[in-house]
C-alpha cells in the first residue's frame, strides 16, 4: 500500500514541478515586460498572480503528504535530523528541499499580498510582484533535485 501511496504521489509531485516552474516564468516575464513598458494592471494580471500563488500550494500540499505519510527517505530524515545532516540525499530530501520550497510558497503568498496592498498603481504592483516571482524562481530552482546532483531525479518521471 505505502509504495502504492509513494509511486502515485511522487509520480504527481514530479510532473506538477513544471506546472509550478513553467508559471513562475510565465507570469515573471509577463509582469516584467508590464513593469518595463508602464501597461496599465488588467484583471487578467490579478488571475494569474492566483492560479500562480494555487499552483505553489498545491505542490507544496503534495509535498507534505510525500513527507509525512509516504518518502522513506523523508521518514528516515524526520526520525534523526542531525544524522540526516551528513548525507547528502537525507539532507537534501529531509530537511532542504522541504525547507526552501515552503520559504518559496511564504515568499508567493508574501508577494501577492504585498502587491495588493499598493495604492501606488500598476507600475508599483508589476514591480513588487515580479520581484517576488524572482525570488521563488531562485529558491524552487535551487531546491528541485535536477538529474546532475548525486541525489538527482529525472526531469520526467514514467
Ligand atoms: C514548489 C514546491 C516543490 C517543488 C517544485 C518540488 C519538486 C520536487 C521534485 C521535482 C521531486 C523529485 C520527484 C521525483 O523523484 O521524480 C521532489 C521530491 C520530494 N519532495 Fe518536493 N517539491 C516541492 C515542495 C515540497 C515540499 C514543501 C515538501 C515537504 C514538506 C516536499 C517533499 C518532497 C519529498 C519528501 C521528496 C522525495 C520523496 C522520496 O523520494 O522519498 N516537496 N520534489
Amino acid at each position: 500500500m505505502v509504495p502504492m501511496l509513494l509511486f502515485v504521489l511522487l509520480t504527481i509531485h514530479s510532473w506538477f514541478r513544471w506546472a509550478v516552474v513553467l508559471s513562475t516564468l510565465t507570469v515573471g516575464a509577463r509582469y516584467a515586460r508590464g513593469w518595463i513598458r508602464r501597461r496599465s494592471w488588467t484583471p487578467t494580471d490579478s488571475a494569474l498572480a492566483r492560479a500562480w500563488v494555487g499552483a505553489i500550494d498545491i505542490q507544496v500540499s503534495l509535498g507534505l503528504l510525500l513527507y509525512f505519510t509516504a518518502s522513506p527517505l523523508a521518514d528516515i530524515a524526520r526520525q534523526d535530523l542531525r544524522g540526516a545532516w551528513s548525507d547528502d540525499s537525507l539532507r537534501f530530501f529531509g530537511i532542504l528541499h522541504p525547507l526552501s520550497m515552503l520559504a518559496a510558497a511564504f515568499v508567493a503568498h508574501a508577494a501577492w499580498i504585498w502587491t495588493r496592498r499598493t495604492e501606488d498603481g500598476a507600475n508599483e504592483r508589476f514591480r513588487r510582484l515580479g520581484l517576488g516571482v524572482l525570488g521563488v524562481l531562485v529558491l524552487v530552482v535551487l531546491a528541485i533535485p535536477w538529474p546532475f546532483l548525486s541525489y538527482g531525479r529525472p526531469v520526467t518521471r514514467m
